[in-house]
C-alpha cells in the first residue's frame, strides 16, 4: 500500500475526517474530505460526526473545530502551524483595547486564539464579515486583529465606523499598489482577484475581492473569462491552475507563502492519523465562552 492508500484505510478504521485548508499543498486534496475557507471548515467540522478530525490548516482553525465538537478528538499533523496574525493580539491587548473604546461590539476575526474569542461578541470569516458587522446594527464595532479587513468592510457598509486594532497577515502585507499597477499594466486583460487581508490601497484596484474560496467560485462563476491575477497565497493559484489548465493565472509576488500553511507532507498526516497526534486541548472554560461567539456567527451565515 502507499502512504495515500494507507490514509485512506486509517480514515475509515478510525472514523477520521481530514479538513484541509485551501492554502495547504495541493496534493493534501487527494486525501482530505472537504478543502475550503475557513468559513466552510469550521461548518463541516460543525456537521461532521467522525470521531477525529485531522485539520490540515493552522492553529486557529483546528481550536475552531475543537470549540464547536468538545467531544472529538481535533488533531494537527505539525505543532510548528500558527498563524502570524492570530498571535499579534493576546487577551491582555483585547482589554486594553476595549478599556480605550468601552461600550462598542466587538467583532474578531476567526484567525484569532481560543482565549481571545472567549472575550468578544461574534467572530467571522473573510466570507461573511460584512455581514456579521451588518447584523449588529450598531453604528460603531470594534474589530480585531485584522485592520485591513476592518477597513474594507466599513468600505462595504454605509454609515458604520469600524474601530480596528492593528494587526495585519505579514503575507498579504506584502503586496502594494504599486504591484497591482504593475500587474495590471503587465495583464490588461486579466481580472484582479484579491483577498480582504491585503492593504486596502490593494482591495480599492481590485475587480473582486473575497475569501479563498470566493476567489476560486469567482473563476468557476465567469466561464467567460480566462486570465487572473491571484492576489492571495499561492495555494489558491495552484488548485486554480489544476482545476483550469486552459486559463491564464498569474501571482501578484513569488513571495506569497504562508509558510506555516506549507508544513504538512503525506507522511505527517499518515503519522498523525496512526499516532493521534498532535491533540488540540483547550481549558473547558474559554472553550465555552469562545463557543458562543462562533455559534454567533454560524448562526447569522446559515
Ligand atoms: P479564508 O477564510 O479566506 O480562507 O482566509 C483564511 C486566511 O488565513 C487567509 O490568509
Ligand atoms: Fe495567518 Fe496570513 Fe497565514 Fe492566513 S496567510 S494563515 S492570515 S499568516
Amino acid at each position: 500500500m502507499d502512504i495515500r492508500e494507507k490514509i485512506i484505510e486509517l480514515k475509515k478504521s478510525k472514523n477520521a475526517v481530514i479538513l484541509a485548508h485551501c492554502y495547504q499543498n495541493v496534493e493534501i486534496d487527494e486525501i482530505a474530505d472537504f478543502v475550503g475557507d475557513s468559513l466552510y471548515l469550521s461548518q463541516k467540522a460543525s456537521e461532521s460526526d467522525a470521531d477525529i478530525i485531522v485539520f490540515a490548516g493552522v492553529t486557529f482553525m483546528a481550536q475552531t473545530a475543537k470549540i464547536i465538537s468538545p467531544n472529538k478528538k481535533v488533531i494537527i499533523p505539525s505543532l510548528d502551524c500558527g498563524c502570524a496574525m492570530a498571535d499579534m493580539i493576546n487577551l491582555q491587548q483585547l482589554r486594553e483595547f476595549k478599556v480605550k473604546n468601552p461600550d462598542i461590539p466587538v467583532v474578531c476575526y476567526i484567525n484569532s486564539t481560543a482565549e481571545v474569542k472567549s472575550e468578544c461578541d461574534i467572530c467571522c470569516t473573510s466570507s461573511n464579515a460584512v455581514k456579521i458587522v451588518d447584523s449588529l446594527k450598531s453604528d460603531k464595532v470594534l474589530f480585531l486583529p485584522d485592520q485591513f479587513l476592518g477597513k474594507w468592510v466599513e468600505s462595504q457598509l454605509n454609515g458604520v465606523e469600524v474601530i480596528t486594532y492593528n494587526g495585519c497577515c505579514p503575507i498579504h502585507n506584502q503586496v502594494s499598489a504599486g504591484d497591482l499597477k504593475l500587474a495590471k499594466a503587465k495583464y490588461p486583460n486579466a481580472k484582479v482577484l484579491t483577498h480582504p487581508e491585503c492593504k486596502n490601497e490593494v482591495t480599492e484596484l481590485s475587480d473582486y475581492v473575497g475569501s479563498t474560496t470566493g476567489i476560486m467560485k469567482y473563476v468557476a462563476d465567469n466561464k467567460d473569462l480566462t486570465e487572473f491575477v491571484i492576489v492571495t497565497e499561492k495555494g489558491v493559484l495552484d488548485r486554480l491552475r489544476r482545476d483550469y489548465p486552459d486559463k491564464k493565472f498569474y501571482l501578484i509576488r513569488q513571495d506569497m507563502i504562508c509558510s506555516s500553511m506549507k508544513t504538512n507532507r503525506f507522511e505527517d498526516i499518515y503519522n498523525s492519523l496512526l499516532n493521534e497526534t498532535y491533540e488540540i486541548t483547550l481549558d473547558e472554560e474559554i472553550s465555552k465562552k469562545a463557543l458562543g461567539c462562533i455559534e454567533r456567527m454560524l448562526q447569522v451565515s446559515k
